[in-house]
């Protein structure tokens, strides 16, 4: 809806812009090339170097690129063989390049404001395009972005805010709440707004479209506030087998949206009879309910383990990006055969794929699929969930309906489900295709490639340890130390067995399991391939003579033997995906006190 407003002659001008920028890339490498030639031939360059937006706009630019443009002729040749032979190198390194000069432009000196322009919002409002510059406001400063646009690291979609005050579109992003983003925008300050024009924008501006949020447990650890994500402290994620709704995990890519239930439909493509469109109430009394327990858990649960070896990108989770629940509501199966599933469409089509009522400013949803074989089999169990513990899904859990795949990455679990669609293609959407996937610790920015790996579905076997807390200490008159903690595997394996170490894995007991709260019946064994709940597992170790310290190290074992790997580091890869190596916890031994912490 929002793209459309843009004229053509707007996305043209944002391609030409940017293959002036490609231009201006390419020739800087020369000019870096020549000057590591020759130093004394350009004495400047090192300063240039990751700073050519800036300096194409500073006011000793002008002198540079005179310079430069007398020396042009001379690189001619050195050009045309640049781009003949490395054009797809340089390219992609332009890619990273724009990313990294966000970084970089940072340490660029902060531009003085005192005697700066006054504008009125009608003089903003009149640059919006390329032609005739692209002007932003934030907190009543003008900032002339043109220039920035081509590297923005976000795309195109900055020219969004073109003419009018950036403040609503970075509210959506949280990545922008930060120091070196302000200092980056800076740099393009041109003016200021005078009083009448700030105020006017201030009432007008478009409210937080977090304002409408829901209010979450106050135990919940924020990993990150807008886009909300959090999880439960590790110290009472195992005290319930069914993790309570209020304090299970909660991880939101966008704003949470607010879906009127009577207003509600979901629609269904690539089947034979045409597209579908359903009502809450028809999906509730169309289709029998079926319930499950499934764990979910997060691609990115325990990456901050993987942060200790080296840095990643992505949300810091702690061992709690996993969570219980049971779940209630149709078959996803029941109801595409309802709707003409059969084997005319399972000639042609491969994938599922969800997409959530959650929206970005450009109007992209959030998006993924599943493999056809998971969503229609009956042994799959995947839902078309309405309830979470007996109740109504919750706002943050993807009210009124979400897609509930057992033994699936959390992100396949698509929320808020607005549409399914029976496709020969994998999910489009940046989900699918650039994110949750894995790749070797050997694979950088640099190299990836993320169509070279496939995307995350069922996840490997993982478990943790939940009590004691790390840091802490055991009293060594109590002779034994209680250690507690999950287990879960992908796939519906189930967890038959966990070992736990206190002497770092030289010495291993066996732990205790259970599918249930302390003191209730064990829930019945799952049928094979279909356990899709985690295990609780807790053991008294007995507390090693002498030992001044314990290293606890838990490791889980799934119904295929497939065990966890012992260290971090082999599994280490760029964002931080499927962390599960042994858990590893320290804790001091005291000597006849309780430790309080
Ligand atoms: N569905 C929508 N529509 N939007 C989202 O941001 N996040 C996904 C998935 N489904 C997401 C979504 C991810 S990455 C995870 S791990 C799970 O939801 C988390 O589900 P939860 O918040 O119910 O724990």
């Amino acid at each position: 809806m929002i793209e459309n407003t843009w004229p053509d002659s707007v996305k043209c001008s944002v391609k030409n812009l940017k293959m002036f920028v490609i231009m201006k890339f390419f020739l800087k490498h020369l000019l870096t090339i020549s000057s590591r030639l020759s130093k004394s031939v350009i004495p400047s360059l090192s300063v240039w170097d990751g700073h050519f937006s800036c300096r194409w706009r500073s006011t000793g630019g002008h002198g540079r690129q005179k310079y430069f443009n007398d020396r042009l002729p001379k690189f001619r040749f050195a050009l045309a063989g640049l781009l003949a032979g490395t054009g797809a190198v340089l390219a992609y390194k332009l890619h990273q390049d724009k990313v990294q000069l966000a970084a970089t432009s940072a340490q660029l000196r902060v531009t003085q404001t005192s005697d700066l322009p006054v504008y009125t919002l009608e003089e903003v409002t009149k640059h919006r395009s390329l032609d005739s510059g692209v002007w932003v406001t934030y907190k009543g400063g003008v900032y002339d972005i043109t220039e920035f646009v081509a590297i923005h690291p976000g795309g195109d979609k900055i020219l969004l805010a073109a003419g009018g005050a950036l403040e609503p579109y970075w509210a959506l992003y949280a990545v922008h709440q930060q120091d070196h983003v302000l200092e980056i925008l800076s740099e393009y300050k041109i003016g200021v707004l005078n009083p009448e024009s700030y105020k006017k924008q201030e009432s007008a501006n478009p409210s937080d479209p977090y304002s409408a949020e829901p209010t979450r447990h106050p135990a919940l650890q924020i990993n990150s506030l807008k886009p909300f994500n959090a999880e439960p402290p590790a110290s009472i994620l195992s005290d319930n087998y069914i993790t309570p709704s209020v304090i299970f995990f909660k991880r939101n890519h966008l704003p949470v949206p607010r879906v009127d239930p009577e207003a509600y439909r979901l629609e269904i493509e690539g089947l034979s009879g045409g597209v579908v469109s359903l009502s809450l109430s028809e999906l509730k009394s169309r289709f029998p309910k079926h319930t499950i327990t499934a764990t979910l858990q997060c691609a990115g649960n325990r990456r901050s383990e993987m942060n200790k070896v080296k840095q990643v990108k992505g949300l810091n989770w702690g061992i709690a990006a996993i969570s219980n629940a049971t779940w209630s509501g149709a078959r996803l199966r029941d109801v595409l055969l309802y709707y003409g599933f059969g084997p005319e469409v399972a000639a042609k089509a491969k994938h599922v794929q969800f997409e959530g009522l959650d929206k970005d400013v450009t109007g992209t949803a959030y998006g993924a699929s599943i493999p056809l074989n998971k969503a229609v089999s009956e042994e799959g169990d995947v839902l078309l969930a309405y309830e979470m513990n007996g109740e109504d899904l919750p706002p943050d859990h993807g009210y009124p309906v979400r897609v509930v795949v057992p033994g699936v990455v959390g992100a396949r679990n698509v929320k808020w489900l607005g549409k399914i669609v029976v496709s020969d293609e994998e999910s489009k959407s940046h989900w699918q295709q650039n994110d949750y996937k894995g790749f070797s610790p050997g694979t950088d920015w640099d190299t990836v490639d993320f169509k070279s790996a496939p995307a995350i579905q069922e996840l490997p076997i993982q478990s943790a340890i939940t009590h004691p807390a790390e840091g802490t200490s055991v009293d060594r008159s109590d002779r034994e130390v209680t250690v507690k903690g999950y287990a879960w595997s992908g796939g519906g394996r189930e967890v038959v067995r966990v070992d736990v170490s206190v002497d770092g894995g030289k010495t291993w007991h066996v732990a205790k399991l259970r599918t249930s709260d302390q003191g209730q019946h064990p829930a019945p064994p799952p049928p094979p391939g279909r356990a899709w709940a985690w295990k609780l597992w807790e053991i008294d170790v007995p507390i090693p003579h002498r030992a001044q310290e314990l290293e606890i190290v838990c490791k889980a074992v799934d119904s295929g033997y497939n065990m966890q790997p012992d260290t971090v580091a082999p599994i280490w890869n760029l964002r931080g995906v499927l962390s599960n190596a042994w858990h590893r916890v320290k804790v001091k031994v005291s000597e006849g006190f309780k430790d309080q912490k």
